[in-house]
């Protein structure tokens, strides 16, 4: 099977072309600019492409020709979403409509990685037939585009995801787990959310979750996320824990005090009940994914 994955640079990007290496697929790694991937099979090629380029879009993925493609490429930062709305419209939308134009063209199937920012946070954690209502553009744009593939006559699913932390092999991504882990080391104070909730998603278990979407053919939406409920403050408290930090350097605060050009929904997180009944999903617990990450050593796994 041909799988082609958009934002390959990325966090989710860099593990999935490393798996599904590593699974036999023959994998197409498309990213903006030069590859920043690690060579870490044989077996996958890197293309090029800047998503708003809609010819070079048709062009890259008739000339490939997949059998499936995971659409993960978005501009992904939400405040830079609210500062640079016609980028993140044009990077969001826009490319979400000529993936889906180009994949009718080859009839591949296509898999759309979505967000929790999609829901308002008023009521989480939320199933898949909750109704959206965004309350920041990223999550705006992100639904539109969860909109154009569902509305599309193809074979297609949406995956929706929380808070993924995890290994990047190149570049720096920093994570809920990491941001902590540096600055306790460090002796610094941090002020850590404590009311708002989500259910942090270990980047293995995402991609791992995916390819048994690909597997089993799935179509429709599926959140994929971790189990457990947290705050960010419980996350700090897990990840103070198991480096043995000092949680006194540790201040609890509302998400109120940030000010923040993009509004955060307060309440997310998923019921992930369907992924486990239909796909067999499992994702490891927010402490076993921490071990996973440093234990691993920033390797990504294969
Ligand atoms: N990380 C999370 O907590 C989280 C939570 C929920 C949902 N998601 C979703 O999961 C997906 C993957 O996220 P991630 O964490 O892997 O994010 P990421 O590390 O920011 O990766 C996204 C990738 O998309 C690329 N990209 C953006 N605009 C592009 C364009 N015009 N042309 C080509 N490539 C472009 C970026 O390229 P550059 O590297 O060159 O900027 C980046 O490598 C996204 O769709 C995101 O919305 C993520």
């Amino acid at each position: 099977m041909k799988i082609l994955i958009t934002g390959a640079n990325g966090l989710f990007g860099q593990n999935a072309v490393s798996r599904f290496t590593a699974a036999g697929y023959e994998v197409i790694a498309a990213g903006r600019g030069d590859c920043r991937l690690p060579e870490v099979h044989n077996g996958f090629r890197y293309i090029s492409l800047d998503n708003r380029d809609e010819e070079a879009v048709h062009a890259e993925v008739v000339a490939a020709a997949p059998d499936v493609i995971v659409h993960a490429a978005a501009m992904s930062q939400p405040d830079a979403c609210e500062l640079n709305p016609e980028e993140c419209f044009d990077c969001n939308v826009n490319a979400t409509r000529y993936f889906t134009e180009a994949a009718k063209t080859v009839n591949a199937r296509l898999i759309y990685v979505s967000t929790d920012f999609v829901f308002s946070g008023d009521d989480g954690p939320y199933r898949e037939a909750d109704q959206p209502a965004p309350v920041n553009y990223y999550g705006q744009t992100k639904w539109e585009g969860e909109q154009i593939v569902l509305q599309s006559d193809l074979r297609r699913a949406v995956v929706r995801t929380v808070l993924v932390y995890g290994n990047i092999l190149s570049g720096t991504r920093s994570n809920i787990v990491t941001w902590v882990k540096e600055n306790l080391e460090k002796g610094k104070p941090i002020k850590v959310v404590s009311d708002q909730v989500r259910t942090p998603t270990y980047v293995e278990d995402l991609v791992q979750g995916i390819q048994l979407m690909i597997e089993k053919g799935a179509e429709g939406i599926f959140h994929i996320s971790g189990k457990e409920v947290l705050t960010p403050y419980d996350m700090a408290v897990r990840v103070a824990d198991y480096f043995g930090l000092d949680k006194s350097l540790m201040e609890r605060v509302d998400a109120s005090v940030f000010s923040q050009p993009a509004r955060r929904p307060l309440k997310t997180g998923f019921i992930i009940e369907k992924a486990e009944r239909e796909l067999g999903y499992r994702p490891v617990s927010f402490t076993e994914g921490i071990d996973k990450m440093f234990r691993n050593e920033g390797k990504i796994i294969g």
